[in-house]
């Protein structure tokens, strides 16, 4: 089997321009020995995601589990798990191992994100929610996580402890989100500790589990960590701003589904914070929380794209990319760190 991301493969910015999005071509960029075996491992995760999810005696379940599965996603958390392995000296079944049991956390997170967003469309086709209702929907990413959970096994407990925190850190974050501020919380602080416990999180976990199952010591497992916890902040600022700035075709996702459920996202924040004549119509429509007339919507998405509080985002986006990619100068010097920092270049990229 080949690996073959389907999303998002052509996105477009709104100038017209071809958006970098391609995660296949970012691979292909890599030192070639590199990316022929990173082609190779990556096929062995799909296969392998695919088999693990089956529940047997349940025809429903095992259908349900591989669902989202078999409609694609851009695997990017197993590509820094193999990729942060490949700075020491890898075992590869446990970087297999490691690289599945993060995507199904992923895929797990994303059953329950849905049902929380109340969203239609994941990877291009009907949310799990939307085909088989919130219960069920919420009762597949259970299973899978419980998949998850015993992969992560048969590497070690280890493995299984900071999988554990990574999952209590996902879960505060998914929370915070939608309650309010405090009065001596400031929004922008409040979105990036948000963005860092429900998704920076995982990714943190994904450079550390790499150099687990490369034997790195410690500081470079740390320093991994530290890599995929910036990334993963600059991650979630890209996925914001492609809410704003992509269509559903490229996203696989509903654009506006932020505005939709009423989440002040950084762009969002930007762009009220700059006081121009948009400002003052954005926080009108935003006034009573969730947007959810689809004209006005539509009338908040072009306030949003036009304002310069988008490019202070960029900024903000770039900067995180660029701690990741301190972060690697205590990694080994080799074709996979320059790998690691051509996917911060990729997380950037993929928004223009
Ligand atoms: C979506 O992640 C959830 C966020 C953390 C923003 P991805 O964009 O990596 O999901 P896939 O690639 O569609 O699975
Ligand atoms: C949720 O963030 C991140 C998760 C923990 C799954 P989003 O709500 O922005 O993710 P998408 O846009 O639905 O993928
Ligand atoms: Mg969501
Ligand atoms: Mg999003």
């Amino acid at each position: 089997m080949t690996y073959t991301p389907v999303l998002p493969a052509a996105g477009r910015a709104g100038s017209g321009s071809a958006r970098r999005t391609d995660i296949r071509a970012c691979v292909d960029s890599f030192d070639a020995p590199l990316a022929s075996m990173v082609h190779t491992t990556m096929a062995e995760v799909e296969a392998e995601l695919r088999r693990r999810v089956v529940a047997p005696g349940d025809a429903w379940l095992s259908e349900a589990a591989g669902h989202l599965i078999r409609a694609g996603g851009k695997r990017l958390r197993p590509l820094l798990v193999i990729l942060s392995a490949q700075t020491s000296r890898p075992n590869p079944a446990h970087v297999l191992r490691a690289a599945i049991a993060v995507e199904l956390m992923h895929v797990a997170t994303l059953h329950h994100d849905d049902v929380m967003d109340n969203a239609t469309l994941r990877h291009g086709v009907p949310s799990a929610n939307a085909r088989w209702g919130n219960r069920l929907a919420v009762l597949v990413g259970d299973h899978l996580m419980a998949v998850a959970c015993m992969t992560a096994l048969e590497v070690d407990t280890k493995l299984v402890r900071r999988q554990g925190w990574t999952l209590t850190r996902l879960v505060r974050g998914q929370a915070a989100e939608g309650s309010a501020l405090r009065t001596d919380q400031d929004a922008v602080e409040h979105y990036l500790q948000v963005a860092s416990d429900k998704s920076a999180s995982l990714f943190a976990l994904c450079g550390w589990a790499g150099a687990a199952c490369g034997g790195a010591d410690e500081a470079v497992a740390e320093a991994l960590a530290e890599y995929g916890e910036a990334l993963g902040i600059a991650f979630q600022i890209s996925d914001d701003l492609l809410d704003i700035v992509a269509d559903s075709a490229a996203s696989g996702k509903t654009r506006g589904i932020d505005l939709q459920k009423g989440v002040r996202t950084l762009p969002i924040l930007h762009a009220l914070d700059v006081g121009d004549h948009r400002a003052e119509r954005l926080g009108e429509i935003l006034a009573h929380g969730a947007v959810d007339d689809p004209a006005l919507r539509h009338e908040a998405l072009e306030l949003l794209r036009t304002s310069p509080g988008l490019e202070r985002c960029y900024d903000d986006l770039r900067r995180h990319a660029a701690v990741a990619e301190n972060s690697l100068a205590r990694v080994p010097d080799g074709p996979a760190r320059d790998a690691l920092l051509t996917v911060a270049d990729f997380v950037v990229k993929r928004t223009y």
